[in-house]
């Protein structure tokens, strides 16, 4: 018989009740997992950093978030756009693995695979590539239609929504939490039984939304076409990623969705997603002991924006400020990479090329009162003042950089200021979307 790690078991004799000793040996962890996250509101560039450092990985997971992310990546003049498929699926050596924190959309996953393989992009044989954990929630389309619903309802009742992507992510994780929501092992094993769950789940959002439009009978159809598809790429996540971390070496890396300031539990809650996209969702969405946990790189755009809606005070002050000054920031809101990211990789420098000089928020006050710390109530978010520290800009062209050396001097001065400012090194600056325009500090 063999271990779960696949070597021989020692066979000792049956009389024998000596312990083993060499089980209570602490081992050190073979393979690490790389994480790469984001550490702002999203659209961090995430999929550039991931494309990099995939190239040349085994095995690329993903292991929270749903198809309401998204990531670009530029490879030879021709763009990708990933959702739900790990970007590593472009690296034909390696296997991309989606895990069970991920809640997946199927016409979605399908889709998406069917718009990256056109017009020559090289997506060819993704799906011998692909493996998805058989504990993953599926989301159907009348999570969608509610999550549509919910927004309407907020915007009605509270004068404002969430500004989800109505793409079913928030509902799909409630029913996982519920304990009602349907698994990817579900819809691979007994389609009868599969049936009758789903049904019920229908059934249970039409009595809390009647106007809901469900199509069972369609859905089911779909769902039952899918479920061959499906078949083939669907794995015990748990033991996939137990042999990966415990075999032979192998570079493993996790792209993280959305982004630290979104998570749901470290972000600006309410106006967060429904996954947790800091570190911590690597452990449970993949199954990876924290031991395993290897190099975790935050993303961080060079200027702040933030996806949906929700308070984000630099940006209220840039918009009253507009034509005067312009703003940008980093400061107190990247407070959240310092637990969550070893080093920093700094996306669209070049995005700041234009301006005449750069304003960095570095403390909120509120009532002149400097705050510790990022506020956890939002109310006191959106009353927070800014204090900015300016530096000057360097109003030429970083495209054409390949180097540290090749910066002006003005942009040199800002990345060492967010290092010693955040007290976490920049390895990584981008100055353009393609995958060339990365230079690498060390
Ligand atoms: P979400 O998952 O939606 O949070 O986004 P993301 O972090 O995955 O962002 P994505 O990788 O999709 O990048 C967003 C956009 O920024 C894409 O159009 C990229 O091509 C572009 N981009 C990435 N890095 C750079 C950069 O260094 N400079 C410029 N100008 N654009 C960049």
């Amino acid at each position: 018989s063999v271990s779960l790690n696949g070597e021989p078991v020692v066979k000792r004799p049956r009389d024998s009740v000596e312990p083993d000793l060499s089980l209570r040996a602490l081992k050190e962890p073979q393979n690490k997992v790389t994480v790469v996250l984001g550490a702002q509101w999203g659209d961090e560039g995430k999929g550039k950093v991931v494309d990099l450092l995939a190239m040349d990985a085994d095995i690329v997971c993903r292991c929270q978030g749903g198809n309401n992310a998204g990531h670009t990546v530029v490879v030879d003049s021709v763009e990708y756009d990933f959702h739900l498929l790990p970007s590593g699926v472009l690296n034909k050596k390696a296997t991309s693995f989606i895990g069970n924190g991920v809640v997946i959309h199927l016409p979605g996953l399908f889709e998406e695979a069917e718009k990256n393989l056109n017009k020559g992009k090289g997506l060819q044989g993704w799906e011998e590539r692909l493996k998805i954990s058989d504990r993953a929630h599926i989301v159907f389309n009348f999570h969608q239609a509610v999550d549509g619903i919910q927004e309407q309802q907020r915007q009605q009742q509270e004068g404002k929504n969430l500004g989800t992507t109505k793409k079913g992510i928030g509902p799909a994780y409630s029913s996982k939490a519920a304990r009602n929501g349907l698994r990817v092992c579900d819809l691979v094993s007994d389609f009868k039984v599969f049936e009758d769950k789903f049904r019920m789940l229908a059934e249970h959002f039409l009595t809390m939304y009647p106007n809901l439009n469900v199509d069972v009978d369609g859905e089911l159809k779909q769902l039952k076409e899918f479920a061959e598809r499906l078949r083939p790429l669907v794995t015990d996540g748990v033991y996939f990623m137990h042999k990966a971390l415990t075999g032979p070496s192998k570079k493993i890396l996790v792209e993280g969705a959305n982004a630290a300031l979104l998570d749901i539990d470290f972000g600006t809650y309410p106006f967060v997603t429904s996954s947790n996209c800091t570190v911590g969702g690597v452990c449970t969405g993949l199954g990876v002991p924290p031991s395993y946990v290897g190099r975790v790189y935050g993303v961080v755009k060079a200027y702040t924006t933030r996806v949906g809606v929700g308070a984000f005070p630099t940006e209220q002050d840039s918009v009253r400020n507009r034509g005067a000054v312009t703003m940008w920031l980093v400061g107190p809101d990247l407070g959240s990479i310092r637990p969550h990211g070893q080093r920093i990789a700094l996306t669209k420098l070049d995005i700041l090329d234009t301006l005449p000089e750069i304003k960095v928020g570095v403390a909120y006050k509120v009532d002149g009162e400097p705050l510790p710390s990022f506020p956890a109530n939002m109310d006191v978010l959106t009353r927070v003042s800014v204090d900015y520290q300016t530096l000057p800009g360097w109003r030429c062209s970083t495209e054409s950089a390949r180097s540290f050396e090749e910066l002006p001097s003005q942009a040199q001065n800002y990345i060492r200021f967010i290092e010693d400012f955040l007290q976490v090194p920049v390895k990584w600056v981008g100055v353009g979307k393609s995958r060339e325009s990365m230079i690498k500090l060390f």
